[in-house]
């Protein structure tokens, strides 16, 4: 038993005839875990946002899957046949696009606000890092993504997943062309994208969420709360009205990426040139992009490592008892200075001219 059974009022259950009868045969409300009131509020809510805008992608996906040829000498033409032949193929084509974009930031935000109220302490260290990998799995979603295009930023895209797969050697030859010569490289960041990362999701993603119906959510980040106590207020609300919470605020976020993709549908470059460097990469990779400039490929993964360890390392440095941020002051501090050299880093490049790296 956990903590929180002890401690927690069960969930109220929600008494329609039509919960109770699928109850009955399906046992749903064992997936159900108590929410305390404070947990309905927008950011306790966009871990739950991000995971409706990955279902989003995932059926986006499937309907783009079966129109997107995988070949070098085919992918592009397939991608321009989505946007002219494809009946709304444009517009489901730019949702997947700009909700892989808002995802990415919905889980930032989420790691902001599971840092900020101190979520990550024990007992839930290990639940930040599968937090980690799943951010990790998202940012691999996006860039082999942009691979897919196969205009020129995918081009170049796949030039620097070649470069980072030699730099690995050994551990790094998936990523390279020698892996196997009866594949394209394309071809293989595909069905990456489409079995090896969904795979890697689904078991991350399932211990994410059995770690939080075991744990419960953490206890709100009062100024006198500490992982001591680790109980929620007394005040719990329904798992179904959560879940409504949670369906309003995703489809505010659906409506959000729908008008971007009416207005500003997803661009689509000129196909490919191999050896040509005059693209920069998106904008979630950008402040990796000085970087390279300075020390090219070792650059680019070396400081995302670093960034990863980094953040892996959080639960393990801030060992204090108390949540509330402003009795975590200097990890606060460390947090926010990390968070301005990234968006410094990523601001100039942003502004700055695209240079070569790989190909001078
Ligand atoms: C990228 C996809 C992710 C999804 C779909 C996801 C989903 C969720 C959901 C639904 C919750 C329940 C509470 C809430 O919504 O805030 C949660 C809690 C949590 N997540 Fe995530 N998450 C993701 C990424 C991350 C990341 C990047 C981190 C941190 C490195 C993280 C760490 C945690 C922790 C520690 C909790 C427990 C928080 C608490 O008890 O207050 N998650 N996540």
């Amino acid at each position: 038993m956990t903590l929180s059974d002890h401690t927690l009022p069960k969930p109220v259950p929600d008494k329609s005839p039509f919960w109770q009868a699928l109850d009955e045969r399906l046992g749903l409300s064992g997936l159900a875990y108590p929410v305390p009131e404070y947990a309905n509020s927008l950011p306790y809510v966009l871990g739950g946002i991000t995971f409706f805008g990955f279902v989003v992608l995932i059926i986006t996906g499937i309907i783009l899957a079966q129109f997107y040829n995988p070949t070098p000498s085919r992918a592009h033409d397939s991608v321009i046949y989505i946007i002219t032949q494809v009946p709304l193929g444009d517009f489901i084509r730019s949702i997947h696009f700009w909700m892989a974009n808002l995802v990415v930031v919905t889980a930032i935000l989420h790691l902001i606000r599971v840092f900020t109220s101190g979520s990550y302490k024990r007992p839930r260290e290990l639940n930040w890092l599968v937090g980690l990998g799943l951010l990790a799995v998202t940012l691999g979603f996006v860039f082999t993504g942009t691979v897919l295009k196969w205009d020129q930023e995918g081009v170049e895209a796949l030039a620097h997943n070649s470069e980072i797969g030699e730099l690995l050697g050994i551990w790094g030859v998936w990523f390279t062309s020698e892996f196997t010569r009866s594949v394209p490289i394309l071809t293989r960041l595909y069905i990456g994208h489409l079995t090896l990362l969904p795979a890697a999701f689904t078991l991350l993603i399932a211990g994410h969420m059995y770690l939080i119906k075991y744990h419960g959510i953490s206890k709100h980040a009062t100024l006198e709360a500490t992982v001591d106590d680790d109980e929620q207020d007394a005040v719990s609300s329904s798992f179904t009205l959560h879940l409504r919470r949670l369906l309003g605020y995703g489809l505010i976020l659906l409506a959000i990426v729908g008008a971007l993709a009416v207005f500003w549908p997803a661009a689509l470059g000129q196909a490919g040139i191999p050896g040509e460097e005059v693209t920069k990469p998106p904008w979630m990779f950008l402040p990796f992009y000085p970087l390279e400039d300075v020390a090219g490929i070792n650059g680019l993964v070396g400081g995302s490592a670093l960034l990863f360890i980094l953040l892996a390392l959080v639960p393990f440095v801030d060992r204090s008892r108390w949540l509330s941020p402003r009795k975590r002051r200097w990890i606060m501090i460390v947090g926010v200075l990390l968070l301005i050299v990234l968006i410094s880093l990523g601001s100039y490049a942003w502004l700055s001219r695209p240079v070569p790296h790989l190909m001078e």
